[in-house]
């Protein structure tokens, strides 16, 4: 029997798949249940997620996991927020370590309280020469707050002598932002049928392929991943070139 797995080109994955995991609480409120009872189940979908995209090969997934906007939620919802991601960072970490995934943060982490802060920074230790997939997580991020750190950086430096302002580049931007070791995603998804970006990576997506599904993150599993990635396969990328001109 085939399977979507099946219709995948595995020679043309993209390389970073970014995602906007909405829909926890809507999910919770149509079974009847908590809000923070949709977050523990999309932590179940983390995890499913993150091993499906490493089973095929899938170098970098960033999970926005946390916005700087989402400090004006209810405080017992943060508070649930930040424990449930203390707990999982903490419960999940010998499992990312084994499968050779490297744990990475963007965003204000600083911020952030401290025992979240600390789980954070164990795990990324821990984890630093894996080399399979790394699993980047957005946390307390969002772009403008990015942005704006990398031109205060930018603008330092030439206040300093240390570079002209004609050096200045697209490139030279990239360099200070949150995500310069690694590509710009080929692929965001964002679940929930909400067609926004709400501040996540707005420099990087520049080319980025969207995939939008009504499918609550909560049950956004394996098959839905790879129903977004056969999605971007089925795509024209141009950069702003013609069709002829492509291979
Ligand atoms: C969006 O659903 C989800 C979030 C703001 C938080 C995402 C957090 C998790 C999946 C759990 C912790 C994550 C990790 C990486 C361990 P929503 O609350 O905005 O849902 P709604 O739009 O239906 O209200």
């Amino acid at each position: 029997m085939s399977t979507i797995l099946d219709k995948i080109d595995l020679s043309s994955l993209p390389k970073h798949i970014a995602i906007i995991m909405d829909g926890n609480g809507r999910w919770a409120k149509s079974n009847g249940k908590p809000r923070i009872f949709g977050h523990r189940n999309g932590v179940k979908s983390v995890r499913t997620v993150t091993e499906a995209a490493s089973k095929i090969g899938i170098e970098h997934l960033t999970l926005y996991a946390f916005s700087t906007e989402n400090w004006n939620r209810p405080k017992t919802e943060v508070n649930a927020l930040m424990h449930l991601l203390v707990e999982t960072v903490k419960k999940e970490l010998k499992t990312l370590h084994k499968n050779d995934i490297k744990l990475e943060a963007i965003g204000d982490l600083k911020q952030l309280p401290k025992k979240t802060y600390d789980a954070l920074l164990e795990g990324i230790e821990l984890t630093k020469s894996n080399k399979k997939m790394t699993l980047n997580l957005a946390l307390n991020y969002s772009s403008r707050w990015e942005i704006t750190e990398a031109t205060r950086a930018i603008a330092q430096k030439v206040k300093n002598g240390d570079i002209q302002t004609d050096e200045i580049s697209a490139d030279m931007i990239s360099q200070h932002l949150t995500t310069s070791k690694i590509p710009d995603p080929e692929l965001l998804i964002r679940t929930s049928g909400e067609h926004r970006v709400s501040n996540y990576l707005l420099w990087q997506i520049a080319y980025t392929e969207f995939y939008f599904t009504d499918i609550f993150w909560p049950d956004f599993g394996e098959n839905e991943l790879y129903e977004a990635i056969l999605g971007y396969q089925n795509r024209e990328r141009r950069f702003g070139r013609i069709s002829e001109q492509l291979d």
